[in-house]
């Protein structure tokens, strides 16, 4: 049987080729080769101050965006993960098996604590639990994820093993499935994460062609190679560069490099180009997508459904092994 592959996205509108490259590219490529689950985490988008007006449009978007870059729904479950509450019901059970210091331990914790401005409240700290939860629901053996995960999926690791050792070997311990690439830079301070809340520093997947081509003209770039050491800039385009023409496009620029050949107007015209190509026929599809809104629900309520199913099963294991005898129903 094929291993099960688990992985979460955030629904935050407006996704950026930097979010495209690092997470949502990777699961259409999986689709093929694992049994796949694939969940928009609503809840986990709430442990920060959030618009519930909004929070429904957002689920829409980001389903329409990874079913625009060729997420089949009849081979993967894509669904939300408020659909199936047992999420959180298993967030109980091993909230009380994770211990406080290794919660206050993460430095996303600390990162977006020390960013909040008003009340720093326990679901924040939570977050890595609910998201060993998600994972482990489903038993799955694999979990994509970029670098920033890492410290979250050690400790979902070590809850799991705590989990098994407590009441029984129920659980396959996850493990991560790096996702290939590097990570795409901020264009105008290629020393950042490409960020959406910085214009100028990202391109979104819906940006029109004059608006791509622009922003790639600006990017950041350096005075030229410096002791064969690239600058972030340069290395930054080079990625985009990879990510987005053919391999022996790639292969001349590089060698253009390597030979102080390479004249960096050229080389953002391609890029330029090249995401302009790969990005129309999605922004074009998910702009079909998003005006059937029923669709995009029928789609993820029927994942719900699957997905629901197996979560009761393996709550119902979980109970067992904690001891509550009293059924649910
Ligand atoms: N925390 C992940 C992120 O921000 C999203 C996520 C939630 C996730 N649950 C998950 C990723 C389970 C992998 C597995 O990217």
């Amino acid at each position: 049987m094929a291993r099960r592959v688990f992985s979460g996205i955030q629904p935050t509108g407006n996704v950026h080729i930097g979010n495209y490259l690092g997470a949502i590219r990777n699961w259409v490529a999986l689709q093929d080769k694992y049994d796949s689950l694939f969940c928009i985490v609503d809840f986990h988008a709430i442990t920060l101050a959030y618009d519930p007006n909004q929070i429904y449009d957002r689920i829409l978007d980001v389903a329409a965006t990874n079913l625009a870059v060729g997420l089949n729904p009849e081979k993967v479950t894509l669904f939300v993960q408020s659909s199936v509450p047992e999420h959180t019901e298993l967030t109980w059970y091993l909230t009380c098996l994770t211990s406080l210091g290794s919660l206050e331990r993460m430095t996303q914790f600390k990162d977006k604590s020390a960013r909040q401005k008003g009340n720093i409240f326990a679901g924040l700290m939570n977050y890595p639990v609910l998201q060993t939860a998600d994972i482990i629901l489903y038993k799955a053996d694999l979990v994509p994820v970029g670098d920033d995960q890492i410290q979250h999926l050690e400790l979902a690791r070590e809850i799991t093993r705590r989990f098994n050792t407590t009441f029984g070997e129920i659980f396959p311990e996850p493990q991560p499935l790096l996702t290939s690439g590097a990570r795409v830079m901020a264009l105008n301070d290629p020393t950042s994460k490409m960020s959406k809340s910085i214009e100028g520093s990202c391109i979104s997947l819906d940006e029109k062609p004059e608006s791509i081509r622009k922003k790639i003209r600006r990017a950041v770039t350096d005075p030229g190679p410096q002791g064969g050491e690239m600058g972030p800039g340069v290395k930054n385009l080079f990625l985009l560069l990879e990510a987005f023409t053919e391999p022996d496009v790639y292969r001349q620029f590089k060698t253009d490099y390597a030979n102080e050949q390479l004249r960096y107007s050229d080389l953002k015209h391609t890029i330029g180009e090249g995401i302009v190509e790969h990005l129309t026929p999605i922004r074009e599809r998910r702009a079909e997508l998003l005006a059937k809104p029923d669709y995009l629900k029928d789609v993820l309520m029927a994942g719900g459904d699957r997905a629901r199913i197996e979560a009761q099963e393996t709550l119902k294991q979980v109970r067992e092994v904690m001891g509550f005898k009293f059924p649910v129903s």
